[in-house]
């Protein structure tokens, strides 16, 4: 989605070429999250107006535009107090253009600018409004009717603070935002606000901080629906000021890597709180009702470094992050698996095992990547837990009501923990009173907050927009808890020490696999020309002929399809031919028979199928017109190992073709759209 940073400083001093810098880099380190469009609003060198500059395309576009405008821009003078907002755009309402990009403003001077991650589903209702009040609108966006909102409102209310403004704007508004607010009637102060997508704000001071809380003011005022409300006043004084030494520095970002290399102490805000910034103090407001929350948010210090959202040697950070997961599987388990007495604990479920053992069944839900992982583990699930398992796509869970009941366990799966889809689905399991388990890889997430626990996969910051290393991590965290719910079952002792053996070997296992790059890279070069490629399996291996299809069609805009292979004679097979490439998973394992039957029938239709297969199984490889070798390990892992090829060939084929690796067309890494 799209990505949001701001920079607020109170006595310290900068020049306006820094300033630019820092929201550049800032944007740089969320470009992951949409990248068709970007753009700043920053004081002009007069220090009355606006200056907003955008423009379509990536990141780069802008700093070019920014050097062209450098004569105004670039004065040398220091600031000691500024706000300064920038914007990385996934395009939602309006194609990709300057006009569409954010900031989006009222007024010709700019009066109020505004940048907006999410959908406003009643903005054509507030637009029309607008439009009968005068306000002339002049792009496609959602976004622009906020901006032009909170103009409308400080016209009928002068006296209002930039804060009460805001507040009144997002009770006018129905849907997903994350916003920060500039305007010229209130210089170097900077409103920010969320509901269903992600906010958070990073907190540099020179000294230590004296508390680690912010206190949350409620305000008085209901929310009312109506586009011109009154605004009942509020007297603030619960805030956060560093004591002792006042100069401070602010950064509003949708995710912590664009902060991190300026502070670790960050504060994520929840829906409706709505933070406000002025003269070196932070104070977080909602309205008084609108929740249960806790009177204070809690400054958080992260353990994240910057070097873990950077490339290194690699090309491509989805390269880096494939390489990187023999380390991010290990960190997965690390705490957690007792490799000398077979133990396994999962502090963050740990007290509700109990209540889960009790369950009617486990629902895991999640889109996309997060989904396969679900599918690719459920067997194993069934097998340990001796419970049903249901695997559903968040999207389509939602549009069926399914039933939900008190006794059931939902698993929530995702990688950014934002995806709006597998929130919602979330929130409607939550009402129905099912026990909530978040498996995710972001620390303070909107799905960690709202789940009753859950586990941490911990594989690092995952910056490529195609998921690898969070895949094969929620894959090994599902296997965990599978171990752990199955501890007492004497009759699984020997299975589960075999998988917990696997477990052990599995980073050996996959340094391996990734030794085959070179190999896999040739494959590639056969392929790269071909307009479509059909990957097959079934059984433990067909997650990843889902996965491996999903990884070719995002990454290099082939047509791609993942077969299970026991549904080769309903339909699939009529499009093999001697020019259709295939890749088959054929490994030793309880289906391997039936396996054979759909490589030979393939076979038998001059198909000329790629083969993934055991390492030295001869018999299996002379049915192939060529094989990848990969070793073996227990069933119920090999997909973590039979992936690895099929992400090692989608980002070759990328490569070859020319598409860009990190950020696929029209993709963007975090979904906070339904
Ligand atoms: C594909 C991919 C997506 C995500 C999906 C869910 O490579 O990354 O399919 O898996 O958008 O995202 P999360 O896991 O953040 O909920």
């Amino acid at each position: 989605m799209c990505g949001i940073f701001a920079y607020i400083n109170h006595l310290t001093p900068k020049t306006r070429r820094e300033i630019l810098e820092l929201l550049v880099t800032g944007l740089k380190r969320l470009e992951y999250r949409g990248y068709d469009s970007a753009g700043v609003a920053v004081d002009a060198a007069d220090q009355k107006d606006i200056a907003v500059l955008k423009r379509s395309g990536k990141v780069a576009a802008l700093e070019e535009l920014l050097q062209e405008h450098s004569i105004d821009l670039s004065v040398e003078d220091c600031v000691e107090s500024h706000c300064g907002i920038a914007h990385t755009r996934w395009a939602t309402h309006g194609e990709p253009s300057a006009v569409n990009s954010h900031p989006q403003r009222s007024g010709e001077d700019n009066a109020f600018v505004v940048i907006h991650n999410g959908i406003i589903t009643n903005y054509k209702e507030v637009k029309t409004f607008l439009e009968n009040k005068g306000y002339i609108f002049e792009s496609q966006t959602d976004t622009e009717a906020i901006a032009k909102l909170i103009h409308h409102l400080y016209n009928q209310h002068k006296d209002y603070s930039f804060q009460e403004l805001a507040e009144q704007v997002i009770q006018q508004l129905e849907g997903a935002f994350a916003l920060c607010f500039k305007s010229r009637y209130f210089p170097n102060e900077c409103v920010a606000t969320r509901r269903g997508s992600p906010l958070l704000v990073g907190i540099k001071t020179r000294r230590r901080l004296s508390s680690d809380h912010v206190p949350i003011m409620y305000t008085n005022n209901k929310a009312t629906r109506g586009v011109v409300p009154s605004v009942p006043r509020v007297n603030s004084h619960a805030h956060f000021q560093p004591e002792e030494e006042r100069e401070v520095e602010y950064f509003f970002a949708s995710d912590a890597s664009a902060v991190i290399e300026h502070t670790n102490r960050v504060l994520y805000f929840e829906d409706d709180d709505v933070a406000h910034i002025k003269d070196g103090v932070l104070s977080i407001h909602r309205l008084s009702g609108s929740s249960t929350d806790p009177h204070q948010r809690e400054i958080f210090t992260l353990k994240l470094e910057l070097q873990q959202i950077m490339k290194g040697n690699y090309d491509y950070f989805m390269q880096k992050e494939i390489f990187e997961q023999p380390e991010s599987i290990v960190n997965t388990m690390r705490g957690r698996l007792n490799f000398a007495d077979s133990t396994v604990t999962l502090g963050g479920i740990k007290d509700y095992i109990p209540e889960i053992k009790r369950c009617r069944r486990l629902m895991l839900i999640g889109c996309g990547t997060s989904y396969h992982s679900a599918v690719a583990t459920r067997q194993l699930l069934e097998e340990l837990t001796e419970l049903p398992v249901m695997v559903e796509l968040a999207s389509d869970f939602l549009d069926r009501n399914t039933p939900v009941f008190r006794d059931d366990v939902c698993f929530f799966i995702s990688q950014s923990g934002e995806t709006a889809d597998t929130l919602m689905a979330l929130r409607y399991c939550k009402r129905h009173g099912a026990l909530i388990v978040g498996i995710t890889n972001t620390v303070g997430s909107s799905i960690c907050r709202e789940s009753h626990c859950g586990v941490h996969i911990n594989a690092g910051p995952e910056i490529g927009v195609a998921s690898t290393k969070a895949y094969t991590s929620q894959f090994v965290s599902l296997v965990m808890f599978a171990l752990v719910i199955s501890e007492d079952r004497i009759s699984l002792q020997k299975r589960r020490a075999d998988i917990i053996e696997g477990l052990h070997q599995l980073d050996t296992k996959i340094r391996q696999v990734l030794a085959l790059d070179n190999e896999v890279k040739k494959l590639a070069e056969d392929l790269y020309r071909q307009r479509s490629l059909l990957i097959m399996g079934r059984g433990y291996n067909f997650a990843t002929c889902l996965e491996g299809a999903l990884k070719v069609k995002e990454l290099t805009y082939m047509h791609s399809e993942g077969i299970m292979a026991g549904e080769l004679k309903h339909g699939p097979l009529a499009l093999i031919d001697d020019s259709m490439p295939v890749v088959m998973i054929v490994m030793r394992d309880p289906v391997y028979t039936k396996c054979m039957n759909a490589l030979q029938q393939v076979t038998a239709r001059q198909g000329r199928p790629i083969l993934i297969c055991e390492e030295g199984d001869k018999d299996t490889m002379a049915f192939a017109s060529r094989c990848l070798q990969i070793p073996k390990t227990v069933d119920c892992l090999q997909g973590v190992l039979s992936v690895i090829p099929m992400q090692l060939l989608a980002y070759h084929i990328a490569v070859l073709r020319d598409c860009n690796v990190d950020c696929p067309r029209n993709l963007a890494k975090s979904v906070t759209v339904e």
